[in-house]
């Protein structure tokens, strides 16, 4: 299996291009179900989240082709199936997303039940009330849900949790209703952008969504979509990640393909602690030259701090000249990474869905264990500046959601290599 090795106290410098964003390429695949037509997709990750998404289409009759440089090209070729089972939906959550397209397309889908994750319990509740409130029967199964409609209808829909809105739930829903009979109000809905990317994929399909990247979305229902050649947006969470390996490394990093204006809440805790972020046209410049500041972040729905940088900033503060508090408002367990950077050497105390980070002056190489995506981005930070040698085990966390990350960081000039042995670990 394979791991990395880094050898920390390397200053990231030079240029670092963002690729197409994971949660908005994933949910708009899903999407390609409803289409009549060729779908082109440019600017997709090459991930393994969105290989098992385009092996789940390929399941569900769906034809792909893959040009050079994240370009997929898709066509629905044969309807018969709408069974996403539980070998692939347990391998990736994201599969849920085409639930809605399936029902809206095809009158039925069966979709096995997602579990839990190293993240939380992720329940699907709000997707499954969205999907009633649109007229579809729904049951249980054997573990999966089964959802039947020959018609879905548009109504009022909220879709609050006690965690705030969903971002699944909300395309998902969105995407059942385009083809529903009349209008579709979806309230409390997700204001990611990731949400309105893949309202705007459908409206070039010829939906008709108004409202998207605001809690309240209208979807007029039409009789059909056709195909379209769509570009992805760029990563928001990938930018954030290379934002703060610059910052960890008192490093300068140029970052190319990204939006500042998706990161305000990140570029602002940022700023607060001391890290220069500048827009230089369409690029964006960090660079930082000294201890950081301590602050306080909490992580909310989007406009808020997002909850799948806050364990890379937590990396960060971990060397903060000062006591820094994180609470997580989205997924109150997602803290694997604590007693991994604790390894480390850093000083944190976990509370409830609250970290207090003592800052401490250095971090010292250790073999660590990736849990989670995200949680083994923050490992990486850390081993960047770690005194020694890091190695992280598990790497195929990091594989989901980062397209050739190692790549990216030995071309800023971290010492960071992959290796692989048969232990297994
Ligand atoms: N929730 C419910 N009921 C539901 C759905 C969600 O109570 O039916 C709760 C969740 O338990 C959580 C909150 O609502 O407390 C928000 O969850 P959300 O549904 O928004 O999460 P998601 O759609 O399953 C997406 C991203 C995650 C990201 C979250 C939050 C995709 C494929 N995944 O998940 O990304 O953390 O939104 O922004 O878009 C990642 O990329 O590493 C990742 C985990």
């Amino acid at each position: 299996m394979d791991y990395l090795v880094i050898s920390g106290g390397k200053r990231l410098r030079g240029k670092v291009e963002i690729s197409g964003a994971k949660n908005a390429a994933l949910p708009i695949m899903a999407g390609v179900l409803l289409c009549e037509g060729e779908v082109t997709l440019r600017n997709v990750p090459d991930l393994m989240d969105v290989r098992t998404m385009e092996h789940l289409l390929n399941k569900l009759g769906v034809a792909s082709r893959r040009e050079a440089d994240g370009t997929l090209k898709f066509r629905v070729e044969d309807e018969m199936n709408c069974h996403a089972d539980y070998e692939l939906v347990r391998r990736m959550r994201a599969s849920v997303c085409v639930m809605g397209p399936m029902l809206a397309k095809r009158g039925r889908a069966q979709v096995s039940m997602p579990g839990g994750c190293a993240i939380g319990d992720r329940p699907i509740n709000l997707h499954l009330s969205g999907m009633a409130n649109l007229g579809a029967d729904v049951d249980l199964v054997s573990g999966d849900v089964v959802l039947k409609a020959k018609r879905l209808t548009g109504t009022e829909i909220f879709l609050g949790g006690p965690f705030g809105s969903s971002v699944t739930a909300t395309v998902n829903v969105m995407m059942a209703a385009v083809l529903a009979e009349g209008r579709t109000i979806i309230e409390s809905a997700a204001c990611e952008p990731e949400v309105a990317d893949v309202a705007n994929f459908l409206n070039a399909c010829g939906a008709r969504i108004s409202g998207q990247g605001s809690p309240r979305i209208t979807i007029e229902g039409v009789k059909q979509l056709k195909g379209c050649d769509y570009t992805v947006i760029p990563d928001r969470i990938e930018a954030g990640t290379f934002i703060m390996a610059g910052a960890i490394t008192n490093g300068e990093v140029r970052i190319t393909n990204c939006r500042l204006e998706h990161l305000l809440a990140v570029v602002d805790r940022l700023r607060r602690i001391g890290v220069n972020i500048e827009r230089d046209g369409e690029d964006i410049l960090v660079s930082s030259s000294r201890r950081l500041d301590p602050v306080e972040v909490t992580s909310q729905p989007y406009p808020g701090f997002p909850t799948d940088l806050q364990a890379q900033i937590m990396a960060l503060l971990c060397l903060a000249d000062g006591n820094s508090i994180i609470t997580e408002k989205i997924y109150p367990d997602r803290f694997m990474h604590v007693a991994e950077l604790n390894r480390l050497g850093a000083k944190l105390h976990k509370e409830g869905p609250t970290v207090i980070v003592e800052g401490v002056k250095k971090l010292i190489g250790a073999p660590v264990m990736a849990s989670d995506l995200r949680a083994s981005a923050a490992l990486v930070l850390a081993g960047l500046v770690a005194k020694g040698e890091t190695r992280i085990n598990r790497v195929y966390h990091i594989d989901r959601g980062y397209e050739k990350f190692e790549r990216k960081l030995q071309n800023l000039g971290a010492d960071i290599e992959r290796r692989s042995d048969a232990s297994g670990e």
